[in-house]
């Protein structure tokens, strides 16, 4: 059974009720226990943290058993070389997600260091950048 690791970064505990209008209605537990029903013969995990120390603890704990990671970093996905460098020294591959396409915000949200260290991005789906990342980790 393959083991699929979703971190979560800061402010995305507040999903369902965050600036819907970008982020959607909808809660991430209740969309994870979707998912948890769609792949059943997947160990699918979920941790969130507002704290960049503790997503790197994260990383560094499953980053060489997990057969893959999705990622959103939140906002320290445009700040944070140190989530950068945690991937860079884990093994398992890590999917970058965002819910929102950046691109189309902001300046500030066109940059971020975590790309490049990534096996890949699934940007502005809504949730469904999370279902295309699991997908995407099943076919590696
Ligand atoms: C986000 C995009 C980031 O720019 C923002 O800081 C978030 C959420 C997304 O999923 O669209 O917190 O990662």
């Amino acid at each position: 059974m393959k083991h699929i690791q979703i971190i979560n970064g800061p402010n995305l505990n507040l999903l369902g009720e965050r600036e819907p209008s970008i982020y959607g209605n909808k809660s991430f537990n209740g969309f994870f226990e979707e998912l948890k029903k769609q792949y059943p013969d997947v160990k699918l995990e979920y941790f969130q943290s507002n704290n960049e120390g503790e997503i790197i603890d994260k990383l560094q704990e499953i980053g060489f058993s997990a057969d893959g990671i999705i990622l959103n970093a939140g906002a320290y996905t445009h700040t944070s070389i140190a989530i950068a460098d945690a991937i860079r020294s884990i093994q398992s591959p890590v999917i970058e997600v965002h819910i929102s396409n950046v691109f189309q915000r902001e300046s500030f949200r066109h940059h971020s260091f975590l790309s490049e260290v990534c096996k890949g991005c699934i940007i502005g789906f809504g949730l469904n950048s999370y279902r295309l990342a699991l997908e995407a980790l099943l076919l590696i």
